[in-house]
């Protein structure tokens, strides 16, 4: 069972073996954490995401990290936020599980996460929160591998939620 963490910080200076992306279906970069993973790694990045030619919402593709600390960049497409009944939490979740199994496929012992879909694609980030910490509990049941996966929160207010949800799963 995987130790879980929250910080706040910056995921592109995070020293683990693989970092999540919150890309979208191009895989041709964007902005926010996408942008700031692009810029970190340098060119090549472009060029492998680039070879692979997209990914789907709810599913994962994996590179190399180049210029940055972290070994591998996992790339998932988070669902965009249209209120919640366009099966919204089962597409967030998809995209924890899809990258954990990358992940163990990988042999990756530490992976963190950027805060998947809770920026220009708008999900609440309460709800983001209670999804991705629960999906991520229960995948790593059983697991030896990843044995640390870690949240690093940009802002404060996202910081708080997760921290708030983990609580809340600490309890239960
Ligand atoms: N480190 C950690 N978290 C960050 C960083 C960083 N360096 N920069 C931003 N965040 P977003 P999405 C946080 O918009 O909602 C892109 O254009 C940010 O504060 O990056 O899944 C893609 O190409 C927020 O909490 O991703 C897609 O088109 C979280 O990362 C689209 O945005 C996610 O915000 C994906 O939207």
């Amino acid at each position: 069972m995987a130790q879980i963490e929250i910080v706040r910080g910056d995921l592109t200076h995070q020293s683990v073996d693989a970092i999540v992306n919150a890309a979208n279906e191009s895989l041709l970069g964007g902005g926010g954490v996408d942008g700031a993973i692009h810029r970190a790694a340098g060119p090549e990045l472009l060029r492998q995401c680039a070879s692979i030619g997209g990914c789907s919402t709810g599913q994962a593709v994996i590179t190399q990290g180049y210029e940055l600390a972290a070994k591998f960049v996992i790339h998932t497409v988070g669902p965009v936020w249209h209120g919640g009944h366009h099966d919204e939490p089962e597409l967030l979740a998809s995209c924890y599980q899809t990258t954990l199994a990358l992940a163990r496929k990988h042999q990756c012992a530490t992976v963190a996460y950027p805060a998947i879909s809770c920026g220009v694609f708008g999900y609440p980030l309460d709800r983001a929160a209670q999804t991705a910490l629960a999906t991520v509990k229960d995948a790593c049941k059983g697991h030896e591998l990843p044995e640390l996966v870690r949240w690093v929160l940009f802002d404060e207010l996202a910081y708080e939620s997760w921290k708030a949800a983990l609580a809340v799963l600490n309890r239960a």
